[in-house]
């Protein structure tokens, strides 16, 4: 499948936060070009722990195009599951209408539960394994799908010898998060690199398309971005948090009433409702998602105290409708 037109205007992974429920909503309110999936361990899906794992690949017809967002430490096994995605195999036994976008791979991830095992952002410490799994992707996915790597700066420094690296390795698409694994997510993003980093990407590797994440709140600033640096698109992700509606070229949230956000959020939680297995074993995810809806309007704070009281999804239905009722 080729990748949208460009620019392109992203929106990020963001493990147990853009699972398709989430995705649905935001696509209903102003629509990426491209989604990531969450994170998936290639060993997880060759792993008894398969069935679970694909739940975070589901899509509905209602998003955008779906890149599988996958990391792991075996190139063999992403061999193998490059391989299922590409063919459709995958796709059909999750039983999605279309198949995936793409292949990405996690360099990025700081977390010390991946970092420790020498996954993700680790790989930037082992350049010979991040090579192997890059060519193992491309080697099971023989060209039916663009491969991608979604990264950061470098590790306790921002390294150019990391991007030139990656600009090495013939990818379709480099997403790069403007912040090294040590910054975590504590500095403002270094958008400046984008300089430097656009040159490599046209003195290396043209057909790289250079995405850039990081600190990039709405669709206005990330055109800026890009018109600024001349890259080929932005990713947004805690963006959505502050605006579900990131994505527009006007975005309506600061004008939405409390009624139009508790709707909004009502359609959430029936939406989850009907999708996850144990819909009430999610209440404290959902309570997450409460903060971004239930906002910015007087009583926001007390219906997200009474929220978080909430045992099951069918209670927190319950407490929306009665605000919605006296709204
Ligand atoms: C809750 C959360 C989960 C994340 N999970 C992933 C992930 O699974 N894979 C990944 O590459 N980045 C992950 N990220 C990083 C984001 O994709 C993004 O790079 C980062 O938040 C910076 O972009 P932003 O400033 O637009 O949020 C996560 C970020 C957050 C806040």
């Amino acid at each position: 499948m080729a990748l949208p037109k460009l620019p392109l205007f992203i929106l990020a992974p963001m493990d147990d936060v853009t699972d398709t429920v989430f995705r649905q909503i935001i696509s209903s309110c102003a629509s990426p070009d491209l989604c990531f999936s969450e994170f998936v361990n290639v060993e997880g899906l060759m792993s008894d722990g398969r069935k679970r794992l694909l739940r975070k690949l589901e899509r509905s017809k209602d998003e955008p195009p779906l890149i599988a967002h996958l990391w792991g430490l075996n190139p063999d096994d992403f061999e193998e599951i490059a391989d299922q995605v590409a063919s459709g195999k995958l796709a059909k036994e999750i039983g999605l209408e279309d198949n995936f976008g793409g292949i990405d791979l996690n360099m990025g991830c700081p977390v010390r539960a991946v970092t420790r095992m020498g996954a993700c952002s680790a790989l930037m410490n082992n350049r010979d394994l991040a090579q192997d799994i890059i060519e193992s992707t491309k080697k099971g996915a023989k060209g039916r799908l663009p491969i991608s790597v979604k990264t950061r700066l470098g590790y306790s420094e921002i390294d150019p010898s990391w991007t030139q690296f990656l600009f090495s390795q013939n990818l379709d698409m480099l997403s790069i998060h403007l912040r090294t694994v040590k910054e975590m997510s504590l500095t403002n993003a270094h958008h400046e690199e984008l300089e430097r980093i656009k040159q490599e990407r046209d003195s290396l590797s043209r057909g790289t398309l250079l995405i850039a994440n990081g600190d990039i709140l709405s669709r206005g600033q990330g055109d800026k971005l890009i018109n600024k640096y001349g890259i080929d698109g932005v990713m947004i992700g805690r963006g959505v948090f502050h605006d579900p509606y990131a994505f527009s070229k006007e975005s309506p949230w600061p004008k939405f009433t409390a009624r139009e956000r508790a709707e909004l959020f009502m359609t959430h939680l029936k939406l989850y409702e009907s999708w996850a297995d144990k819909p009430n074993k999610g209440v404290s995810r959902l309570n997450k998602y409460a903060k971004i809806y239930i906002n910015g309007f007087d009583g926001a704070k007390e219906l997200r105290t009474e929220l978080a009281l909430a045992h099951s999804v069918q209670q927190m239905l319950d407490r929306t409708g009665a605000f919605l009722q006296q709204a």
